[in-house]
């Protein structure tokens, strides 16, 4: 499976600090945005990710990441986005990536404590169509929003105002090869944009959408309150990583 990480859009919602560089490259406590998500792909032993951006930064994605290096690959793909068609929109420009694979698709501001391996191998085992992952959460009018049915899901709302559960549709998707022929029958929703809600519906209409739950804490990164729970949650598992370590450290010298 390849991956494919999100990496555009201008970040309105962050002026000013969008102002002069892109919303992923700002820090998430001690690394840029988009580290997490290349992490997140990695660990599931996705090795073969492009990245989308756009803007007026994209040069700056190059710099950065380079062939991706820190995170043990030989090599990255790049490809940028004009202007602001929406996440589907961003996502058809990796037809020619993905050339008949199946692809592993993160938003560049979803941000994880655990990783992703058993729904993409779930996912893997799947004979086709694509597999969500949903997270319970308490503010679920910012987010699509899905409706479960026994263990079927039967809808997703993009930001609805009365949400028919509390399960958010987070910034991971995994399509078979069918993704872009859906993404072509598309027409722009209200904001004017491709919406990838209307990409999982087309799924649930064909009947071949499935969803696994994910584990751990989940957190976008694109509003200021969201940018800061993101970073204090990073720290926080930092800081309990290093007290285990230390624990497990003390253990040993006790002979334990
Ligand atoms: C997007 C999707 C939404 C999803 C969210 C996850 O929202 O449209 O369905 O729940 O990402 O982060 P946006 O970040 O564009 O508001």
């Amino acid at each position: 499976m390849k991956g494919v990480v999100l990496a555009g859009g201008t970040g309105s919602r962050l002026f000013p600090l969008t102002k002069i560089t892109n919303k992923h490259l700002l820090p998430i406590y001690d690394k840029p945005m988009i580290y997490y998500p290349i992490r997140t792909l990695v660990d599931a032993g996705i090795k073969d990710i492009l990245i989308v951006t756009g803007g007026k930064n994209a040069g700056d994605f190059l710099r950065l990441l380079a062939n991706g290096k820190e995170f043990g690959l030989s090599h990255l793909d790049y490809t940028y986005q004009e202007g602001e068609g929406g996440i589907a929109d961003a996502l058809d420009l990796a037809e020619h990536f993905a050339d008949g694979s199946r692809i592993c698709v993160i938003l560049g501001d979803n941000i994880i404590e655990a990783g992703i391996r058993d729904a993409v191998d779930a996912f893997r085992r799947q004979e086709r169509g694509a597999r969500i992952l949903l997270k319970e959460v308490e503010d679920a009018e910012r987010f699509g929003v899905a409706e479960i049915s026994g263990d079927h899901i039967v809808g997703i709302e993009e930001k609805p105002r009365r949400p028919k559960s509390n399960l958010a549709v987070t910034g991971i998707y995994m399509y078979d090869e069918t993704v872009f022929e859906k993404i072509k029958r598309l027409v722009p929703s209200n904001r004017g944009e491709l919406e990838i809600t209307d990409v999982n519906n087309a799924y649930i209409a064909d009947g071949t959408m499935t969803f696994s739950y994910l584990k751990g804490w989940w957190t976008d990164a694109g509003t200021f309150d969201s940018l800061l729970r993101a970073g204090n949650l990073v720290s926080q598992s930092a800081a309990k990583r290093e007290r285990d370590l230390a624990a497990v450290a003390k253990g040993e010298a006790h002979g334990v």
